[in-house]
């Protein structure tokens, strides 16, 4: 039997058959990027990184793969992330790992989003998985009463401060239909810096371990 480790590295593995040789890639953070590094590593065909944060920034240093400033590249192929939540839009929730905004950014200057999953993952409808939200730290109070208002229930992350110096609220309790107007919603808090819904910058392609092997999934309208 297959265990999740399993199906997330079998995920991992495969992701490397869609990088061409000398491609900059772009690099999620968690638990299923760390086994794409160590793909990446062995595959040596990479030219260089963009690392969605410092953590995946020195696991990628550690592997010899030269971290690129996303500032000094106008663009790249493709980005390689998990997720905690992917519906069959291929919308997701991210950030349990509280790196979703740099995430956000990366995925938002590639040109293909690639998401790297195992089965426990997909879901019919986003919101099981508390939804995270980076915040500046000193508009917390204002934001969780802005969340309570949209039928929210709202938690601070305990002692956990993003790479950007800032908290993470989870929202529980939220059934996540209509992705994207909820993504833009929560944009529209002051005081909110991102939001873990990955809907209008949803990924390209799923591609994720089951106990049966390794499946793929296109977005309907891609
Ligand atoms: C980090 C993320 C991760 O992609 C997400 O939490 C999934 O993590 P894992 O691969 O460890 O299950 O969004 O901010």
């Amino acid at each position: 039997m297959m265990t999740q480790d399993e199906m997330k590295r079998s995920a991992a593995r495969e992701a490397v058959n869609y990088l061409s040789e000398g491609d900059i890639v772009g690099v999620g953070t968690g638990s299923t990027a760390d086994y794409f590094i160590q793909e990446l590593s062995s595959w040596g065909g990479a030219s260089g990184a963009i690392a969605s944060s410092e953590i995946t920034a020195s696991r990628l240093r550690d592997c010899g793969i030269p971290v690129l400033s996303l500032n000094d590249t106008d663009s790249f192929g493709v980005y390689v992330d998990g997720a905690d939540e992917i519906n069959r839009n291929l919308e997701m929730i991210k950030g349990g790992g509280g790196a979703l905004t740099r995430e956000k950014i990366v995925a938002a200057v590639a040109e293909k989003f690639i998401c790297i999953a195992d089965e426990t993952k997909v879901v019919d409808v986003l919101g099981t998985f508390p939804l995270p939200l980076e915040v500046i730290p000193m508009a917390g109070a204002y934001v969780s009463r802005e969340v309570q208002k949209i039928g929210g229930e709202p938690t601070l992350r305990q002692g956990f401060l993003t790479d950007n110096g800032n908290v993470i609220i989870d929202i529980h309790g939220l059934t996540i239909d209509k992705a994207v107007e909820l993504e833009l919603e929560l944009n529209g808090i002051v005081g909110a810096v991102t939001n873990g819904i990955f809907a209008r910058r949803s990924a390209d392609l799923l591609v994720y371990g089951t106990k049966n092997g390794v499946c793929t999934e296109y977005a309907d309208s891609k």
